[in-house]
């Protein structure tokens, strides 16, 4: 790939080069500056969002549905997040990373939750984890922050729980609901998270919470009073198969232009139209004329010798 089809860094902001921190989430946060959080899975994405100054990228577990093709997120392995987590750090150099705790790898003992979340963190690189659930997840939450790794919570619709939940619902329209939610927000607070997502909730609720809570809420699908916005993006790039959620603003159609890109290169190849001799390499005629004969040298030396092979060297 030349130079100049590579990726362009959008024009600078002014903002500091160094990697963003929990401590500029808050202060962002308190300066009343809407936080917006994009996920990403890979490398090149990764560079883009970094370069487009977007402060959080998270790899969610959404890995799995949109890019692994698993029905649901509860297939994801640790594994598997790791191979992406690392990907995305590696694309960045000022975007915080905050990867996403795959099904059960937290919340079965607390040993085993500070342990997967220590190799996000030591293995991975990541500079923050994803937790979903609120009073249930409370006591992980605490464990995890307490050893110093910082902790997003998520609320509202945790897709983890979706089959408890009975799908994916938006969450609180109920008195007996919202009031879960409201103690769910206050209880990944109260455990010591930095931010919380708060995921397919009544507009009206989400903002309510947001004004009571002292820690950001990264809204996806929960209206326009969240501290911040934080959404799939392949959802935003028109890269999304199946169902695209109504919360979803499709920026972009991307998937669009994939297919129009790979059909005129099948096109082109089968017309002989590439590769062109700008994308091939060529050579001295006189070095391959000797190869294939019309030297003298070559039609004295390899008249009716066989070409060694290597077996027979
Ligand atoms: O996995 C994910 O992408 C998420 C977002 C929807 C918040 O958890």
């Amino acid at each position: 790939m030349s130079a100049e089809s590579q990726p362009q860094p959008a024009p600078k902001t002014g903002k500091p080069e160094r990697r963003v921190g929990i401590a500029d989430i808050a202060r962002m946060y308190a300066d009343g500056q809407r936080i917006s959080m994009l996920t990403a899975y890979d490398y090149p994405t990764a560079r883009i969002v970094d370069d487009a100054g977007i402060p959080m990228i998270l790899v969610g577990d959404s890995v799995g549905m949109v890019m692994l093709g698993y029905e649901e997120t509860v297939r994801v392995t640790m594994d598997e997040m790791l191979h992406h987590v690392k990907a995305v750090v590696r694309g960045t150099r000022r975007t915080l990373v905050v990867a996403d705790m795959p099904f059960l790898s937290y919340g079965v003992t607390e040993q085993a939750s500070l342990e997967h979340a220590g190799r996000f963190i030591s293995e991975g690189g990541a500079h923050a984890v994803k937790v979903e659930g609120g009073v249930r997840s409370a006591r992980t939450i605490e464990t995890i922050a307490r050893s110093g790794i910082p902790v997003m919570g998520h609320i509202g619709l945790t897709p983890q729980a979706v089959y408890g939940l009975g799908g994916h619902r938006v969450q609180g329209k109920t008195v007996e609901s919202a009031r879960k939610l409201i103690a769910d927000a206050f209880a990944v607070q109260e455990s010591g998270a930095f931010a919380v997502v708060l995921e397919l909730a009544p507009a009206e609720l989400a903002a309510a919470v947001t004004e009571r809570l002292k820690i950001p809420t990264i809204g996806i699908g929960a209206g326009a009073g969240c501290s911040g916005q934080v959404q799939v993006i392949t959802d935003l790039l028109g890269l999304t198969y199946g169902f695209i959620p109504r919360h979803a603003k499709r920026y972009e159609e991307i998937g669009l232009r994939m297919s129009e890109a790979v059909t005129a290169y099948a096109t082109d190849v089968a017309a002989g139209t590439f590769p062109g001799p700008e994308h091939s390499s060529s050579m001295d005629p006189a070095v391959l004329a000797e190869v294939l004969g019309a030297g003298a040298l070559d039609r004295a030396e390899m008249s009716d010798e066989p070409i060694p092979l290597d077996r027979d060297l």
